[in-house]
């Protein structure tokens, strides 16, 4: 063959398992550690359970975000509550674990369909057209794979506000007919046409939502703050130290300054003075070359820049972009995969402000960025590189949010970006990745600032961070306290267990918590601790940790998104991907005690179809609305499904979600969930 494609050639089911297999490939040099006495001691059923750390900390800094905030705090950033933030009792009866075609949720509750891929967003959009899809039509309408939704208010009440919704991905075998899976024939079928329409569904959306006086919710198209941003057709600013640098400079942008969109939008943040952050994920995996080895894999030998492609993977040939558009060929363009895998910043109030991509938060598979701020008022910002083996960060800005600022430009321009090391004793240290500090200097082949941000996992690995198991959202809580999520790395051998990573072959995940010293999100130090150890509680082998009261409902595997209500409590969201049947469960989203007896109890709430991973939990500051994102219905591990046995096509899919209508496919979409009657969420 002479041009193979590397996900044909590894025999992938369909583009989640790509996602997975191509997390197996080794580009970190992973310590080796031995779980010890201390460890067993340390990480004992009894005492996970107890909770070691308890809670005396807490509290102690809580409502300073809301104090410092210029303008109304989102719902996803810090809530500001009277009593110790986690301390009141979920209080819902449990719904029971299933997998079916369609989402389930707790009685007593509504869970109405919102807004679906393809819904218009804007009063001039044309009407959704299945079989007449075009790139300009999906550019006024809600894109594809909705994953981070953040809430901003328009009042005071906050009945009214916007959503900000990222689209992280497409699958081209249940958008559009007749096609089929692409990644897997190299893109034979995908047209110049196909690829448009593809690039506008990705990126992100902004639309006016709006609480009627019976408690329903409902678009607003004719919100003028409502727009669409997509790799397609949305230049985006780069700030930062790695802005104009030459190594972020193309044909089509000599200054370095400027790109055309984002990409692989996963979760995300809301920053206290009301912008959205969108997280660039898996920008790998949109890069093409030409050029391969007999055996699939890139030719890297004629790039100047083979080393950092390996570490980051690229490219990864998972969409045929790069046929078309010459910017994701990286023989054509190399340094155009340098403008992407930041965090990118959008004012969702003014629909002309162009997006800004912070190079000061670091270049890696983000997978969110959420907001907190440290005692003196210093933005913080915690993020997870998800892929295995790779690390937790957080960026620390240099100036402080000061009230009636927009505060952007500075905040997340200038700062620290920290990488952690999780010692086998409990402590944290957050080693900073500082240009001429330790091994960052140009004799370790980084020149300046520049080169450690653009290549943030190399400058990861010379300080020696710690490996983690995948790690997808981390939630700071305003009060000192940090939830990382550790999805699964069912790759971890025996030899790299750690303390913090304490499973080989981890196929559930955990869930660690973090205590930054004195309360402060500042701190260069901290403590961490084993919330939880996803599976099934009933299979000793699996090692999984949780409170004893955990419900044959209530336990799961593969934690991903996740966020707190206005009580500061924790509900987590799971992404299980195409393997859901090591748990027989769909995705779905849980509740989870942080604190006093009941701490490790987890209870479902939610449940996706099947095929589905649920993304964005995000609540309204009144804690009587949760916003849900189903990603994906119908695709993931169909296979599995009972009765049905086969991958989900256009023409015949495993569920027809939410429409259920014979002519449309599954389609992505915001859920709302309310309290039939009114009332807060969980009590
Ligand atoms: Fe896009 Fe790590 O989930
Ligand atoms: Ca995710
Ligand atoms: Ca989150």
């Amino acid at each position: 063959m002479d041009r193979h494609n590397l996900i044909h050639d590894r025999n992938v089911g369909n583009r989640s398992e790509a996602f997975e297999l191509y997390d197996d490939i080794p580009a970190t040099s992973v310590k080796s550690r031995t779980l010890g006495d201390l460890i067993e001691a340390r990480y004992s059923r009894r005492d996970t359970l107890r909770g070691l750390l308890g809670v005396s900390a807490m509290g102690a800094f809580f409502g300073s975000t809301a104090t410092l905030a210029p303008e109304p705090v989102s719902a996803s950033a810090t809530p500001d509550i009277a009593h110790q933030p986690g301390t009141k009792p979920f209080a819902f009866t449990e719904l029971e674990w299933g997998n079916d075609q369609t989402h389930h949720v707790a009685p007593g509750y509504r869970a109405e369909i919102l807004l679906r891929w393809g819904d218009p967003i804007t009063d001039q959009a044309p009407e959704f057209d299945v079989m007449n899809q075009s790139a300009h039509a999906q550019l006024q309408q809600f894109g594809y794979n909705n994953d981070f939704v953040g809430f901003l208010p328009l009042n005071p009440e906050a009945t009214r506000g916007l959503l900000c919704v990222n689209h992280e991905y497409t699958n081209e075998e249940v958008m559009f007919p007749r096609l089929g899976r692409q990644d897997k024939v190299d893109f034979a079928g995908m047209t110049a046409t196909l690829i448009e329409i593809e690039m506008a569904a990705h990126g992100g959306s902004v639309v006016e939502v709006e609480r009627d006086q019976t408690g329903n919710w409902a678009v607003n198209r004719e919100g003028r703050m409502n727009r669409r941003i997509s790799p397609l057709h949305s230049p985006i600013a780069i700030s930062g130290p790695a802005a104009g640098h030459p190594r972020l400079q193309t044909h089509a942008d000599p200054s370095g300054r400027s790109v055309i969109g984002t990409l692989n939008n996963c979760a995300g943040g809301m920053t206290p003075w009301g912008t959205w952050l969108m997280a660039e994920e898996n920008f790998h995996g949109y890069f093409w070359t030409d050029r391969l080895h007999p055996d699939g894999k890139p030719d890297l030998s004629h790039q100047s820049e083979a080393k950092q492609l390996r570490r980051y993977r690229a490219p990864g040939r998972w969409y045929g972009w790069g046929k078309f558009h010459d910017r994701f060929n990286i023989d054509k363009e190399p340094n155009e995969i340098n403008r992407f895998g930041w965090v990118v910043e959008v004012d969702p109030k003014d629909p002309n402000a162009e997006p800004v991509k912070h190079t000061a938060l670091g270049r890696f598979s983000h997978e969110g960025a959420e907001c907190t701020l440290s005692k003196e008022g210093h933005l913080v910002v915690y993020m997870g590189d998800d892929a295995r083996f790779e690390y937790l960060y957080k960026y620390v800005s240099a100036a402080r949010v000061t009230p009636g600022s927009k505060g952007s430009t500075a905040l997340l321009q200038d700062g620290t970006l920290f990488v952690a090391r999780l010692e086998e004793d409990g402590h944290l240290n957050w080693l900073p990745l500082t240009h001429g500090l330790g091994p960052l200097t140009a004799e370790n082949g980084f020149a300046s600032q520049a080169d450690v941000l653009i290549d943030t996992r190399l400058a990861a690995d010379a300080l020696g961070a710690t490996p983690m198991d995948r790690p997808e959202d981390v939630q700071p809580r305003g009060d000192g306290t940090v939830y990382v999520i550790l999805t699964n790395n069912s790759r971890r051998k025996a030899h790299q267990v750690d303390a913090a990573n304490p499973r080989a072959k981890s196929r559930f995940g955990h869930i660690i918590e973090v205590k930054e010293d004195q309360g402060d999100h500042a701190a260069q130090q901290g403590r961490w601790e084993i919330l939880i150890k996803c599976g099934d509680p009933s299979i000793a082998e699996v090692g999984a940790e949780w409170h004893p009261e955990t419900s044959e409902n209530g336990w799961f595997g593969s934690p991903d998104n996740c966020a707190f209500d206005a009580e500061g409590r924790l509900w987590v969201a799971t992404d299980q991907g195409s393997r859901w049947n090591k748990t027989g469960k769909s995705d779905g989203l849980y509740a989870i005690e942080t604190e006093g007896v009941k701490r490790g109890l987890s209870k479902l709430f939610f449940r996706c179809p099947v095929g589905g991973e649920l993304c964005g939990p995000c609540f309204t500051p009144d804690g009587e609305t949760l916003f849900l994102a189903v990603q994906h219905p119908g695709t993931d591990g169909t296979k599995s499904l009972k009765g049905f046995a086969r991958a989900s096509t256009f023409e015949d899919p495993a569920t027809r979600w939410p429409d259920f209508d014979p002519k449309m496919p599954p389609r992505p979409s915001i859920v709302v969930v309310t309290r039939e009657g009114g009332g807060k969420i969980a009590g």
